[in-house]
């Protein structure tokens, strides 16, 4: 247990198990978190989105199959200035389970906790991702405006806006207000997820999580705006529009949208030499170019 607030240090952890049943066949020899969107693999979005927000240790849960090419992929992440780590989640028994697997990882800090397969894109994302993570006292989630609640863990409000519960997959949503997959927790998180039962769909539910917040008056839900793009790339369909999405933002721009090593860099994380170094493994291909070229702005 940590005592004193300076040696507070929320850790991050990316999910990026589970059986991608959804995808077949694109996912039955390689895991859905490291397929393509676009220029990268989706992993490289929530990795960035946690490093927008600040943190440096993460913890990336994978099944046993894909670990190896965990591994191959990201290292141990000093090449961009942070720091992986890896466990195993034997059997996908639900996204609550992650922080079961996590206690040791997380040793009493605070945490944020990303899907695997969920990208968040959009103007000043990013100081509201750094102002969340400043916020150790509470719990955050966030909501987002969907036409297709149903899919969703789903907020239902009451005329003040007050948030009343959060209902997982409801077959009549309440609201069109769906729970991203992107939750800030402080270090009660673990506790929290030892007194869970499975669900009647057999799974650890994270809408449990949050409701155990939301009863203890702890739980902060901060809506993201219509300038905001949050994709979870759960079928055929959400896939292809993510990659369509990032390919006309980075052409249009000349900018890249989830590039870890960019983002490293303009933090201070990792200095040019090392950029340098990153382009110049990968320079054969336009990502690498693009690398190089961040050096001569
Ligand atoms: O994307 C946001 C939604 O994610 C939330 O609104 C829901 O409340 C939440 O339950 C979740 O719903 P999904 O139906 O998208 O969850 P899914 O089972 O597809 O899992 C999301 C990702 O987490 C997926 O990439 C696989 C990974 N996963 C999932 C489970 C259940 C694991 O790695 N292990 C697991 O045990």
């Amino acid at each position: 247990m940590k005592d004193k607030k300076d040696h507070i240090n929320r850790k991050g952890i990316i999910l990026a198990g589970g059986t991608g049943s959804r995808l077949a066949p694109l996912t039955i020899s390689v895991s859905k978190q490291l397929i393509p969107i676009y220029d990268k693999p989706m992993i490289y979005y929530p990795i960035s989105t946690l490093m927008m927000a600040g943190i440096r240790e993460i913890l990336i849960i994978c099944s046993e199959y894909d670990l190896e090419s965990f591994k191959k992929l990201l290292n141990d992440g000093k090449q961009w200035g942070i720091k992986f780590e890896y466990a195993v989640q034997k059997k996908p028994e639900g996204i609550a389970q992650a922080f079961l697997i996590a206690e040791e990882f997380l040793n009493g800090n605070p945490c944020a906790l990303i899907l695997g397969d969920n990208l968040l894109y959009g103007s000043d994302l990013i100081n509201q991702l750094i102002m969340v993570n400043k916020n150790l006292s509470n719990a955050t989630i966030f909501g987002y405006q969907v036409k297709d609640p149903e899919r969703y863990g789903v907020i239902n409000f009451n005329e003040n806006k007050h948030v009343l519960s959060i209902q997982e997959k409801p077959s009549n949503p309440e609201s069109h207000y769906a729970v991203t997959g992107l939750y800030f927790y402080t270090n009660k998180v673990v506790d929290y997820a030892k007194t869970l039962k499975l669900s009647s769909r057999g799974e650890f539910e994270i809408t449990d999580i949050n409701n155990l917040y939301l009863k203890e008056n702890n739980l902060n839900v901060q809506i993201l705006g219509r300038g905001i793009a949050w994709f979870d790339t759960g079928t055929f369909d959400s896939l292809q529009e993510a990659n369509i999405f990032i390919k006309t933002i980075e052409n249009r721009q000349g900018l890249k949208v989830g590039s870890p090593e960019e983002i490293s860099w303009r933090f201070g994380w990792i200095d040019d030499k090392q950029l340098l170094h990153l382009g110049n493994k990968l320079k054969k291909s336009s990502y690498g170019e693009y690398l190089i070229e961040l050096l001569k702005e």
